[in-house]
């Protein structure tokens, strides 16, 4: 679980406000502890009430049984899905702009992937495919050539690791020991990964790090450089040969650039075409790799296969997971052969390339290319920023509306332009309790990344009910 979440933007009200508060119902474990999250979901903001007995009774146990450092927005218990539609363990249904964290994009008990699935089962389900040979893995390998255009795949099991399988890679292949990326930067949370993360210090405090420094992303809306898009001339990106080559890092000791081609966690950030393409001719002329972290926005997220296309980028080494394997835990990491040329054992792990996530994850692909994905998601994208800025014109909280494809950030402010994230998260809060799932990122954004197969009809609800809860949370 990524991001950060409501209960660490307690305002001092809120603060006193819990102290004062009496007992509450519960387990009796969680009667003792005033300050965990299970109560002060219900003491802050009476979310606890909104769902039923059932949800209440899971979620006091899991406060007491699993571990504190992921943390939850609200409680949501969920039982079942179909396509955007999540239902809850006591029956309530929710339409779903969360999708997994940008994982369902297949929909939920997508028929196609679901038989998949249960076809795979009925032969096998693991191998060990770092020491043996299978055909599922051999058949998503070709798909995703056909859809990438990398000739060669690694497969792991998770976003981060597939981060961690393109620092190696680039460390093997460069023999040098340090990278570059950006500024709310989210690769992960694994310690290679997390080096590269620059999203939250929450994220990296006491913790160790391999070597990178960070540099600005084009965050036009709070331009770090306080300067204009275009007459900026995308000075962000001319940093890393202006500052970080010159007085930092030299790029003789430069492994690789990572770069979101949409900041993620970050807040939903999209770039100008020509940052993206800066940074690529950077790496190009000092003889460094750029890998994109495709882990959020791959697998038709924005339209494209990849999202780097909206820019007209070609990365050296994309890294996939998420939306992979339609729910089923998968990463890849894509390159060329030349690249890919390390020897048997340098790197490997056990579940990599199992066999029941393989099948998911070519019935996904295979479903999103024929359903003409690519333009419903842009269609639908352009219909939510349509609706959300018109929503901005009568609520000056939104103070940015931004996105491409179903990947859609709107920014929370207050009047002075400056973040508002108790607003956001109260904005996020009013929304599920009227039955719709959305998530924070960055500062002070409220992100929608909805199934890509979401209807119009769903969307148009869902953004109904959001400016309900806009409503309500500006009173
Ligand atoms: C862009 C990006 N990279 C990497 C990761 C890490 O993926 P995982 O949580 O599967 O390790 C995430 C997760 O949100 C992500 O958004």
């Amino acid at each position: 679980m990524e991001g950060e979440r409501f209960l660490n933007h307690r305002t001092p009200e809120e603060l006193e406000k819990w102290k004062n508060t009496g007992k509450t119902e519960g387990s009796e474990d969680s009667m003792k502890e005033l300050e965990t999250e299970f109560n002060s979901f219900e003491q802050e903001v009476g979310l606890l009430d909104t769902v039923g007995p059932k949800a209440r009774e899971i979620i006091g146990q899991d406060c007491n049984m699993v571990s504190a450092c992921v943390s939850r927005p609200y409680p949501l218990v969920v039982d079942r899905a179909k396509g955007s539609v999540v239902r809850d363990i006591d029956g309530k249904e929710y339409i779903d702009f969360v999708a997994g964290i940008a994982v369902m994009n297949a929909g939920y008990s997508n028929p196609e992937v679901q038989a998949a699935i249960s076809a795979q089962l009925e032969k096998m389900v693991h191998c060990g495919y770092g020491d043996f040979f299978a055909e599922p893995p051999l058949k998503l390998a070709k798909k995703l050539r056909d859809l990438s255009g990398y000739s060669k795949v690694f497969y792991c099991n998770s976003g981060a690791e597939s981060i961690e399988a393109a620092m190696k890679l680039s460390l093997w292949k460069t023999k040098r020991q340090n990278f570059i990326s950006f500024y709310n930067a989210f690769h992960g949370r694994t310690l290679g990964a997390l080096s590269l993360t620059c999203s939250k210090v929450r994220h990296k405090e006491h913790f160790p790090t391999i070597r990178t420094v960070h540099t600005d992303y084009a965050y036009c809306y709070r331009c770090p450089l306080n300067l204009d898009y275009p007459s900026c001339g995308i000075e962000c990106a001319k940093q890393i040969e202006n500052l970080v080559f010159r007085r930092e890092l030299s790029p003789e000791d430069t492994a690789a650039v990572f770069v979101e081609p949409i900041q993620g966690e970050g807040g939903y950030i999209v770039p100008p075409v020509e940052f993206h393409k800066e940074v690529r001719r950077i790496c190009t002329d000092n003889d460094v790799l750029l890998v994109a972290d495709e882990v959020q926005t791959g697998c038709f997220r924005t339209g494209p296969f990849l999202a780097m296309e909206n820019f007209e980028v070609r990365a050296d080494i994309t890294c996939l997971a998420k939306a992979l394997g339609s729910g089923l835990p998968i990463g890849a990491m894509l390159a060329d052969n030349e690249l890919m040329d390390w020897p048997p054992g340098v790197h490997s792990n056990t579940f990599g390339g199992n066999l029941l996530s393989s099948a998911a994850a070519l019935a996904s692909l295979e479903f999103l290319e024929k359903e003409n994905t690519e333009n419903h998601v842009r269609e639908m994208g352009a219909h939510i920023r349509h609706r959300l800025r018109e929503l901005q014109e009568n609520f000056p909280c939104i103070g940015d509306v931004r996105g491409l494809g179903l990947m859609t950030g709107v920014e929370i402010v207050k009047p002075d332009k400056s973040i508002d994230p108790v607003r956001r998260d109260k904005i996020i809060r009013e929304a599920f309790k009227d039955g719709v799932l959305l998530l924070p990122c960055g500062d002070s954004v409220i992100r929608f990344s909805p199934p890509l197969v979401m209807t119009d009809e769903e969307a148009d609800l869902g953004l109904d009910k959001f400016e309900k809860a806009l409503k309500k949370a500006v009173r």
